[in-house]
C-alpha cells in the first residue's frame, strides 16, 4: 500500500478494488451509458445510489477524489495554457494581417470589349519609363487569380478547383508600392509583403538576361504548387497546374492589353536561380514571368 495515501481508517475501507485505475473503472461502470442502456430504471437509481454512497465512506474513494481534483486543476492549467497560446497565434495573425496591403478593389467594367482586347493582344517587350498605378497592378493580379464568386471561384478556371498557383509580385516602380517581393492573396485581394527591395535585375539575369524583365516596372511571377494539385490528380498534377498557368497568364495579357499596358509571357529562365533570387518555399515551383508596363 503506498504511504502516501491518506487513509481516514483502513478498517472502514470496504472497497476491495486495489489499483487506481481497477477502482476508477468500478466507480464509473456503476453508472456508465452502457451499463444503463440494460438496466431498468429502479435498478438505475439503486446503483447511483450505491456508487454515490460507496464514493462518501471510500477513504481510496476520498484519496482518488484527490487525485480528481488534482487532474482537474491540471486540465484547467493546460486549458489556460492552450488559450493563451491560441490568443498569441491570433493576435499574431491579425498582426500579419494589417501588414498586408490592401489593394484597390478591380473594376468590372472595362473601357474595350473583350473581343476587342483578343484583337488587340500582343507581346509587349518595350516598356517606357512611366510607373504604374497600384490600381492598374491591382487590377493584373485580379485577373490572374481573383476571387470572383461566393464559393471561392476565381478568375481563372482550375482542376477541381484545387487553385494551385501562386501569383507573386516584383515591385520596381509602382505607385504607393514600396520596392520589393509581395504575394498575392486572392481571398482578401490582399497583398503580402515577402521582402524588401528591388529584384528586377537579379530575376532578368536568371531570365537569361532578358532586358524587359529588368526594365518593366513590375514583373507578375505565376508559381506552381504541384502538391495541392496532387492530393487528387497525382502525375498528372504537373501538367494541369502548367495548363492553369496558360489560363492565368492570357488573363494578364487581355487585362493588360484593356488597361492599355503591355506584358509578355517569359518562359525561359533558370528555374532554381528564379527561386533562389526570389526565396520562394521549395515547393513554389515558378512557371512564368511577366514584366508589365507602359508600352513604348
Ligand atoms: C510558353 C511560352 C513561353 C514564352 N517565353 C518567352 C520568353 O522567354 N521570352 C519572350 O520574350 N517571349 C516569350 N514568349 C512569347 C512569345 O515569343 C510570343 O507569344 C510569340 O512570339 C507570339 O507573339 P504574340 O504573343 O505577340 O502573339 C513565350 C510564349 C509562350 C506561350
Amino acid at each position: 500500500m503506498n504511504p502516501a495515501i491518506p487513509m481516514r481508517s483502513p478498517r472502514t475501507h470496504s472497497c476491495s478494488t486495489a489499483t487506481p485505475n481497477a477502482h476508477r473503472r468500478r466507480m464509473i461502470s456503476s453508472v456508465e451509458p452502457a451499463n444503463l442502456k440494460l438496466s431498468e430504471s429502479g435498478e438505475l437509481a439503486e446503483r447511483a445510489r450505491r456508487a454515490w454512497q460507496h464514493r462518501g465512506n471510500c477513504d481510496l474513494c476520498a484519496h482518488y477524489c484527490h487525485i480528481d481534483r488534482l487532474e482537474t486543476i491540471k486540465s484547467a492549467v493546460r486549458v489556460a495554457i492552450l488559450f493563451l497560446g491560441l490568443t498569441a497565434a491570433w493576435g499574431i495573425n491579425c498582426m500579419e494581417r494589417d501588414q498586408d496591403i490592401d489593394l484597390p478593389e478591380p473594376s468590372v467594367a472595362g473601357d474595350i470589349s473583350l473581343e476587342a482586347a483578343i484583337g488587340e493582344r500582343r507581346s509587349v517587350r518595350d516598356f517606357s519609363k512611366r510607373s504604374l498605378s497600384l490600381a492598374d497592378v491591382a487590377q493584373l493580379l485580379w485577373a490572374a487569380q481573383g476571387v470572383t464568386s461566393r464559393d471561392g471561384g476565381r478568375t481563372a478556371p482550375s482542376a477541381r478547383a484545387l487553385y494551385p498557383l501562386e501569383i507573386y509580385l516584383v515591385a520596381g516602380d509602382v505607385d504607393s508600392l514600396p520596392a520589393g517581393l509581395y504575394r498575392y492573396l486572392p481571398r482578401g485581394h490582399r497583398l503580402q509583403l515577402i521582402s524588401e527591395g528591388d529584384l528586377r535585375k537579379p530575376l532578368a539575369r536568371a531570365a537569361l538576361d532578358q532586358s524587359w524583365v529588368r526594365r518593366a516596372p513590375a514583373v507578375l511571377i505565376v508559381a506552381g504548387v504541384y502538391e495541392r494539385s496532387a492530393k487528387k490528380y497525382g502525375e498528372r498534377a504537373r501538367r494541369y497546374t502548367r495548363i492553369e498557368t496558360g489560363h492565368a497568364a492570357q488573363n494578364v495579357y487581355l487585362q493588360a492589353t484593356a488597361l492599355g499596358l503591355g506584358t509578355v509571357i517569359v518562359g525561359a529562365f533558370e528555374d532554381t536561380e528564379v527561386q533562389g533570387v526570389l526565396g520562394l518555399p521549395a515547393d513554389h515551383a515558378p512557371l512564368a514571368l511577366m514584366p508589365v508596363g507602359h508600352p513604348r
